[in-house]
């Protein structure tokens, strides 16, 4: 929750109590001063802030109405209140809170905010193996623009993907665009995954048997997370060999023998819920460096092992600094067209139902 302070010297003091261990106090000055700059304009506008996981500690800890993973800042931007929506995360996130609340403005303080798996497939890629798998369920995962979503029958997020998948009465589905967590559903769900050759132009043997209610099966895409394809086998045996008792949580967005080396795996939210309820005095965290400082931020006596040479480029362009400059200017100001919106809507609906 956003922090309540009257002047720019109570909310220093507001960020040390909570950040000392992780922003140096000089640095804290500066952006004390900025976050308090961004709430009397949030008040003024009347302005509501949701804020990512993976935003940097000052940001998260001081101005964010709303914080959460995927799913939960879906949830919320279906029923928070406030005009404009400022969305302290990656473009397809700020597009799903615009196609909820059309009514609405939603900013993105960057004018980038990308995501290696939003960018890896196009709504004609799906309208394809929609042609090529005629009848199975397009599945997408949020990490998709609109016209991707608009194409789908529903979505998902790292939160909710085998629950949804379980709730499917199809052989077959496909499911994208994110290559790794299509494997990490399949092993989960008991199904085998296909991956199609583009331009190919007979069903692959698996889905022709999938069809024929022969096998249940995955049609995947070969998106992968920049960031969590990063992070090996080899990363965790080193650094299980370094400190024995760590306990290793991984994103489902890490490639499956990651996951499966890991001691744990679940959405952002799902992981800092885990670390909070353990007692285990040491961890590491295959996702993005910043969400380990804000979890350390909230158990100061838990040790976070990082690999922080590992960063998301597109959530790291949001920074207090922007998010001022995004309520100042206006800027930037998500729109989608409505067609492309309500049918995108109909897909991120189904998922919220299902939950
Ligand atoms: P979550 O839905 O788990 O927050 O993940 C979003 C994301 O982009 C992870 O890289
Ligand atoms: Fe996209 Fe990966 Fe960054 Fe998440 S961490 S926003 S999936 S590039």
């Amino acid at each position: 929750m956003a922090i309540q302070a009257r002047t720019a010297g109570e909310m220093y003091e507001a960020l040390r109590e909570r950040l000392h261990d992780v922003v140096p106090d000089f640095e804290l000055a500066h952006k004390a001063e900025v976050a308090f700059a961004v709430n009397r304009l949030k008040a003024e506008r009347g302005a509501v802030i949701l804020g990512h996981n993976y935003m940097e500690p000052a940001l998260y800890h001081s101005v964010c109405d709303y914080t959460g993973d995927s799913l939960e800042l879906s949830r919320i931007a279906a029923r928070a209140e406030g005009d404009p929506i400022v969305f302290c995360g990656v473009r397809f996130m700020a597009e799903t809170a615009k196609i909820l609340n059309p009514e609405r403005t939603v900013l993105l303080p960057s004018a980038k905010g990308g995501c290696s798996l939003a960018g890896a497939v196009t709504a004609a890629d799906v309208r394809r193996l929609k042609a090529r798998y005629p009848g199975a369920p397009v599945v997408s995962y949020v990490n998709t623009y609109a016209e991707v979503k608009a194409e789908s029958d529903i979505c998902v997020t790292s939160g909710n993907a085998v629950k949804v998948v379980e709730s499917l009465d199809a052989d077959t589905i496909i499911f994208l665009p994110d290559e790794y967590l299509a494997r990490n559903v399949a092993r989960e769900t008991g199904r085998r995954i296909v991956l199609p050759v583009v331009n190919e132009p007979a069903p692959e043997r698996a889905a022709a048997a999938a069809a024929d209610g022969v096998e249940l099966a995955v049609v995947a895409w070969r998106g992968k997370c920049e960031v969590h394809d990063q992070f090996t086998v080899a990363d965790i045996a080193a650094v299980r060999a370094q400190f024995p008792d760590v306990f290793v949580l991984a994103h489902p967005e890490c490639p499956p023998d990651v996951v499966e080396a890991a001691d744990f795996a679940g959405s952002t939210s799902a992981m800092i819920r885990e670390v909070r309820q353990s007692d285990k005095p040491r961890y590491l965290l295959l996702t993005e460096c910043s969400m380990a400082d804000n979890i350390i931020a909230e158990a100061p006596g838990k040790e976070m092992v990082r690999l922080c040479s590992v960063r998301c480029p597109h959530m790291n362009e949001i920074t207090l600094e922007e998010v001022l400059a995004s309520l100042r200017e206006n800027r930037y100001v998500i729109d989608v067209e409505p067609e492309v919106a309500r049918r995108a809507r109909r897909a991120i609906e189904r998922m919220l139902e299902v939950g």
